[in-house]
C-alpha cells in the first residue's frame, strides 16, 4: 500500500522571515517523532515521508507519502498539532483550516476485479498492473482524522472480493435434530386458515388480519414463551419503542446492509392545518389520497419501524454503569410488531413484512450467558418436544448481527459460543422431512461484546459485558405448530390445550 497525500494548511495570517525558516528547519530536521510514533520495530523502512514542502504567504502545503503502518492522513494531522504549537506560542499564527487537496491510495490487489467499483469519496479508480488507484480530493479535516480513509480502503477490499464470491450465502451447518414426529396433516396452514376464514389478507403487502381465533392461538403461544421459557429463567418485561431512530442503528450496525429492508419514518413538516390544507380539500372533493402533495409536506426520515426489538432495548442502557448484583440482566418485550420489507419473498402467515415476536435480551459475565444459552434451550426443547410435539432441529448459521449487517460466514472461532442458533421446524406440506426446506421459527444468539462495547454499557466492577437474544417469532411458531398438528383442536397434544384455554368461535360469513 502507497499512499500520496497534498496537504494544505490555510494560516489565519501571513508567515513572514522567521517563520518561514523556523518550519522549513522543523519539517526538514525535526519531524522524525512524528513520522515514527507507533511504527512498528520491524517496519522501519516503511516510515512515511515528507517529499516536498511548500510555503507561500499564508499557506503552507506538505506532500506526505506513506505505507499502511502510519499513513498519510494521520501524519497530516499530526503536523498540523505540531505547526499550530509552534507557530502560535512565538508567531501568533493559527492554522485555520487543514485540507486533502489530493490524497492517492495505490493499493495492491490479489484478483484484478471484473467490475466497476464505486465508492463515496472516491473520485477515481483506475487499474494499473496489479494496483488500484484511488484518487480523493478536497478532503477536510473530519475525513482525515475520523478514520474515514481507513474504512475506504476496507471497503474497497471488501467489493474486490464480493465480486469473487459468487452466490456464498449464509452459513448452515446442523447442531441437533428431534425424534421424528408423524405429521397429522400435510396441508398448508395458511390456506386452511384462509378457507375458514380467519384469515384476511392485508391492508397493506406483507400483513394479516388475525380474526379472533388465531389471534387466540397467537395469544397461546405467547403465554407459553412467557410461563415456560421467560419467567422461569427471571426475565422481566419490559415496553421498547417501535419507531427507532438512525442513531440507534449507526450503533448496532444495522445501517450497513439492513437498508433495503426498513419501513422509514417521515414525521410531517408542521402540524398547522393551514400548511396541510390543499390536501385536505383535494381529499374533501375528490375522496382520494394525494400522495405527492403528502410527500411535499414530509420531513425528512428520523428513521424507521423496529426491525427487531433488541437494539431499542440496548439503547434503554446506553452509556450505563450497572451494578454488578443485578448480571445477568434478563429482560424481554413483546409490546408491539416489527417491520421488514420482504419483498418478493411473502409467503402465507409465516413470512411477512409485519410480524409478532417476544424478544428477549440478556446481558451479564461471559460464563453467565453461556450458562444462560443452555437453560434457554432446554427450555425451548421443552416446549417444543412436550407442549408442542413437534419434530424441529436446531442449526448453527450466519449470526444474525453479522447478517443484518450485511456480512456472511460466521465468528471466528473454534469453540461455537458467540453466534446465532436458529430453530427449524419441518413443514410437511412443502414436502418430505428429508427434501423440503424447514421454517426457521426462532434464533437464539451470543453477541459477545458487539453491543455493549458500541452502547458503552458498563458493569460496576469494570468486568467484561457480553448480551444476546432471542427472537421468538409467534407466527412462525404457530405455522410450526398448525402445519404438524393440523387445524382441528380435538388433534392438539393436552399440554398445549391448557394453555388454550376457550377457543373463541369465528364470525359467520354470508
Ligand atoms: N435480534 C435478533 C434478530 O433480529 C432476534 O430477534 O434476529
Ligand atoms: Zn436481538
Amino acid at each position: 500500500m502507497k499512499l500520496l497525500l497534498d496537504a494544505e494548511y490555510l494560516l489565519s495570517k501571513e508567515l513572514t522571515g522567521d517563520g518561514v525558516q523556523k518550519i522549513k528547519k522543523y519539517i526538514s530536521d525535526e519531524t522524525k517523532d512524528i513520522l515514527y510514533k507507533g511504527l512498528p520495530k520491524d517496519k522501519l523502512s516503511e516510515a512515511p515521508k515528507i517529499l516536498e514542502s511548500n510555503i507561500s504567504r499564508d499557506a503552507i502545503s506538505i506532500k506526505i507519502e506513506s505505507g499502511t503502518y502510519v499513513r498519510a492522513h494521520s501524519v497530516a494531522i499530526r503536523l498540523k498539532n505540531s505547526i499550530s504549537s509552534l507557530l502560535g506560542k512565538e508567531f501568533k499564527v493559527g492554522i485555520k483550516k487543514v485540507t486533502g487537496k489530493t490524497y492517492t491510495l495505490s493499493l495492491e490487489l490479489d484478483k484484478i476485479p471484473k467490475d466497476p467499483i464505486k465508492i463515496p469519496f472516491v473520485e477515481n479508480i483506475s487499474i494499473e498492473g496489479n494496483n488500484a488507484i484511488l484518487v480523493l480530493t478536497n478532503l477536510d479535516e473530519e475525513f482525515l482524522t475520523k478514520n474515514y480513509v481507513d474504512r475506504i480502503i476496507n471497503l474497497f477490499y471488501e467489493k474486490v472480493e464480493a465480486q469473487f464470491w459468487g452466490g456464498k450465502g449464509e452459513h448452515w451447518e446442523l447442531i441437533s435434530k428431534s425424534e421424528n414426529k408423524e405429521p397429522i396433516t400435510t396441508k398448508d396452514p395458511t390456506s386452511e386458515l384462509l378457507a375458514l376464514g380467519w384469515l384476511k389478507q392485508g391492508p397493506s403487502q406483507g400483513q394479516w388480519f388475525y380474526h379472533a381465533p388465531i389471534a387466540a392461538l397467537l395469544r397461546t403461544m405467547e403465554r407459553i414463551a412467557v410461563e415456560e421459557v421467560l419467567k422461569p429463567l427471571g426475565f422481566i418485561e419490559v415496553i421498547a419503542p417501535k419507531m427507532v431512530p438512525f442513531e440507534i442503528w449507526e450503533k448496532t450496525g444495522h445501517l450497513s446492509g439492513s437498508e433495503p429492508e426498513i419501513y422509514y419514518i417521515s414525521p410531517p413538516i408542521s402540524r398547522d392545518i393551514s400548511v396541510w390544507e390543499e390536501v385536505i380539500d383535494l381529499y374533501k372533493i375528490t375522496k382520494k389520497a394525494y400522495v405527492e402533495k403528502i410527500r411535499e409536506r414530509m420531513r425528512d426520515p428520523i428513521g424507521g419501524m423496529t426491525y427487531a426489538q433488541c437494539p431499542p432495548m440496548y439503547w434503554a442502557f446506553d452509556g450505563k454503569t450497572i451494578d454488578d448484583s443485578e448480571f445477568p440482566v434478563l429482560i424481554y418485550d413483546k409490546s408491539g410488531p416489527s417491520y421488514r420489507w420482504e419483498a418478493g419473498g411473502r409467503q402465507g402467515i409465516e413470512r411477512v413484512n409485519e410480524f409478532w415476536r417476544i424478544e428477549p435480551v440478556f446481558i451479564g459475565y461471559p460464563e453467565q450467558l453461556i450458562e444462560l444459552k443452555e437453560k434457554m434451550m432446554e427450555r425451548y426443547a421443552y416446549v417444543f418436544n412436550k407442549i408442542f410435539e413437534i419434530e424441529w432441529r436446531t442449526a448453527w448459521v450466519t449470526p444474525f448481527y453479522m447478517a443484518q449487517a450485511g456480512q456472511t460466514g460466521i465468528e471466528k472461532e473454534t469453540e461455537r459460543i458467540k453466534g446465532t442458533v436458529d430453530y427449524e421446524s419441518w413443514i410437511p406440506s412443502r414436502g418430505s422431512r428429508e427434501e423440503s426446506e424447514w421454517l426457521e421459527f426462532q434464533n437464539l444468539s451470543i453477541v459477545g461484546d458487539k453491543y455493549t462495547k458500541a452502547f458503552s454499557i458498563k458493569s460496576s466492577k469494570n468486568k467484561e459485558l457480553w448480551s444476546g437474544c432471542s427472537g421468538i417469532g409467534l407466527q412462525r411458531w404457530t405455522v410450526s405448530f398448525l402445519a404438524q398438528k393440523g387445524l382441528d383442536s380435538d388433534n392438539w397434544p393436552k399440554e398445549f390445550k391448557k394453555y388454550l384455554g376457550e377457543f373463541p368461535r369465528q364470525i359467520k360469513f354470508v
